[in-house]
């Protein structure tokens, strides 16, 4: 029996039940539930409701929490989402399942037509995706799952299947979308980076004419309190931006929005590490990736490092200027160890003094600048924290030697993920929760920190620059 099974079932095979007589299944056994229930059979949805098919960065962080209970699942997750993966290499950022009707997600298959209108750009044929992409946790989700059981991984081939189809999704974004031409990739929607509605956002989306409210019809409202959602302003702009890439067949290059944003370049560099210790475990040397990985850190430093603010900042690559806003996205590069250690030092500061609020005012780190004008504690990238975001900045402390303060970040995060049902999002400030509860990369995180003792220092990247040891 795997581990899911261990933990929500009972020895006669029933379910774990509520019971309000009964000591309180513990957290470890909640988020299991949170997972199975959101298990498909083939991978995970975020959410039953508001997300009802397979997104890909949510499938890498969930697949980082399911190795835990199955590394079977894990790995199966991981090979589901690269299944979908197009010839050009780009990973979608939703798999649609089949099954589940049109009207419950928005765009559905049907506005993103992705095996007609991305037959050029070798969209599958017989799997439906969206076009746009997200950030590339993928390689080091592989590394991580991979490591929970290295045995079952090899006895099935996990990663000299996945090593391919993760290097031709690195190539594709170095190659087709540094539109910047300074080295790093560029997102083409507010969807591909995946903090929405961030107000870093709100300056190039300016420019993007919104599609008539009256051509759609928003699914998320159906789920989530309008207040917890971005504005039917917003939604107008993703849909124009989504349109037009389409009817360009999905073809990289002139678009309204291209943005360079830290937190995918540096999860790009974190994968490049990972996909070197991927490369080496299958018996080839590559240091070639190490080199783009340190190339890539080089390159935020160089084009997205603001030393004012004390953080970096997205680029605007239309408008050929840094946009002045501070994102928690600015802060997550602290989770690559080739980082120079002043600005990692700096990183540091920032993420405790008045605009994030670390050990201070917050419980967990928001997502956009306590002081900014656009500040909004329940709005969904506006503020709000996020557990994605607090678990790469975790690691982050970590491997910069900041123990106490990463140790007290976990704290946080444990305790406020059960106090909110695992919830998609929750106030900085209070803890309440936001948007949807029983969210897949809530738990599953949820269940990474539980898994690893904070006294072990871990963190997957010190492992791609050395030792074998996650
Ligand atoms: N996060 C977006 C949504 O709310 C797109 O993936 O649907």
């Amino acid at each position: 029996m795997d581990r899911i099974a261990q933990l929500t079932t009972r020895p006669a095979g029933r379910e774990i039940a509520y019971d309000p007589a009964a000591a309180p299944p513990s957290l470890q056994v909640r988020a299991a539930q949170v997972l199975e229930g959101n298990w498909t059979g083939q991978s995970t949805v975020p959410s039953r409701g508001l997300y009802p098919h397979q997104w890909s960065w949510d499938s890498a962080f969930i697949a980082i929490g399911l190795r835990h209970l199955s590394p079977l699942r894990a790995q199966t997750e991981l090979e589901t989402l690269l299944a979908a993966q197009w010839a050009d290499g780009r990973i979608p950022h939703i798999v649609f399942n089949p099954s589940v009707p049109l009207d419950a997600y928005f765009p559905s298959p049907d506005f993103w037509r992705s095996s007609a209108a991305g037959r050029r750009a070798g969209a599958p044929r017989t799997v439906q995706t969206s076009g746009i992409v997200q950030p590339p946790v993928h390689a080091l989700a592989a590394w991580l799952v991979h490591l929970a059981d290295p045995g079952l991984s090899r006895a099935r081939g996990f990663l000299a299947r996945a090593y391919p189809r993760l290097a031709a999704w690195h190539a594709y974004l170095l190659h087709r979308r540094d539109l910047g031409g300074g080295g790093l990739v560029s997102v083409v929607h507010p969807w591909e980076q995946g903090m929405d509605n961030s107000p870093c956002w709100d300056r190039p989306l300016s420019r993007v004419a919104p599609a008539p409210a009256r051509s759609f019809r928003r699914a998320d409202l159906d789920h989530g309190a309008p207040e917890d959602r971005p504005t039917d302003l917003d939604y107008g702009r993703y849909v124009r931006l989504a349109a037009d890439y389409r009817d360009r067949g999905y073809a990289d290059g002139p678009g309204d929005f291209a943005v360079e944003d830290p937190a995918f370049n540096a999860l790009l560099a974190a994968s490049e590490y990972a996909l070197a210790r991927i490369a080496h475990e299958l018996g080839a040397r590559d240091p070639a990736r190490e080199a783009r990985a340190e190339r890539l850190t080089a390159a935020l430093v160089e084009r997205l490092w603001d030393p004012a603010a004390g953080m970096f900042l997205c680029r605007d690559v239309r408008a050929g200027e840094l946009i002045p806003e501070r994102g928690v996205s600015g802060l997550v590069p602290l989770l690559l160890p080739s980082l120079p250690s002043d600005l990692a030092a700096t990183l540091v500061r920032t993420v405790c003094g008045p605009h994030f609020g670390l050990g201070g005012t917050t419980r967990l780190v928001p997502s956009y600048d306590l002081l900014g004008d656009a500040f909004d504690p329940h709005r969904y990238w506006r503020g709000p924290a996020w557990f994605n975001t607090n678990w790469l900045l975790e690691r982050g402390l970590r491997l910069h030697g900041e123990r106490g303060r990463a140790d007290a970040l976990r704290k946080g995060m444990l305790h406020t993920a059960g106090a909110s049902g695992f919830a998609e999002y929750v106030d900085p400030y209070t803890a309440q929760a936001c948007g949807v509860t029983g969210f897949g990369w809530s738990a599953a995180l949820t269940l990474d920190l539980l898994h690893d003792r904070p006294a072990r220092g871990r963190n997957g990247l010190t492992a791609t620059k050395g030792g074998d040891r996650e």
